[in-house]
């Protein structure tokens, strides 16, 4: 059987950081499964559509990342999906009672579901999401922070006017 990991998140939007897993996950797995949290409640600067989207583009060219949004409990979407390993990224310190209550409840719902912490290089070590976006909305350089796609996006939002905040 394929040897995949699955790597969710709600990346909103991906950051390099994000992308630094993956790519150390390819590493260890045949393929990545990226598992993008669809959350209506939750609110979001960009769609789960756009988010899945600027993901496919950035690993368009390799076969062996797959991108899927989903819904409801990760267990259940790691089993729908055949991925028994699931891959978070450990940046701090402060990272770690979340992660490790997720990793134990996970463990709790399906005995079968393992979670495999990875540390991203160090240089991304104090990156997330919700900074990205406070840092661009408020004039910050993010080039080195997200891919050059999602910084487009992230211009085009600040555009139209549309940009929120949440997380
Ligand atoms: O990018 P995030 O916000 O750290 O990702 C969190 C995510 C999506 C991994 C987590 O919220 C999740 O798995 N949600 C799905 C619902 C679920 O299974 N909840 C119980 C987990 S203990």
């Amino acid at each position: 059987m394929e040897n995949r990991a699955l790597y969710p998140g709600f990346f909103d939007p991906i950051t390099n950081g994000h992308v630094d897993i993956i790519r150390r996950g390819l590493k260890l797995f045949d393929g990545i499964v990226v598992a993008v949290l669809k959350n209506p409640k939750k609110r979001a600067l960009f769609s789960t559509k756009e988010r899945v989207a600027m993901i496919r583009d950035i690993f368009a060219g390799d076969p062996k990342v797959e991108v899927r949004a989903f819904d409801g409990l990760l267990v259940e979407f790691a089993r729908r999906s055949r991925t028994r390993i699931v891959i978070r990224g450990l940046r701090a310190i402060s990272d770690f009672e979340y992660e490790f209550q997720m990793a134990l409840m996970n463990r709790k719902l399906d005995e079968e579901t393992e979670t495999l912490f990875m540390m991203p290089s160090l240089r991304y070590s104090f990156l997330s999401s919700r900074l990205v976006k406070e840092v661009f909305q408020l004039g910050g350089d993010v080039r080195d922070l997200v891919p050059g796609t999602v910084e487009e996006k992230l211009r085009a939002k600040l555009k139209k006017g549309r940009f929120v905040l949440s997380q």
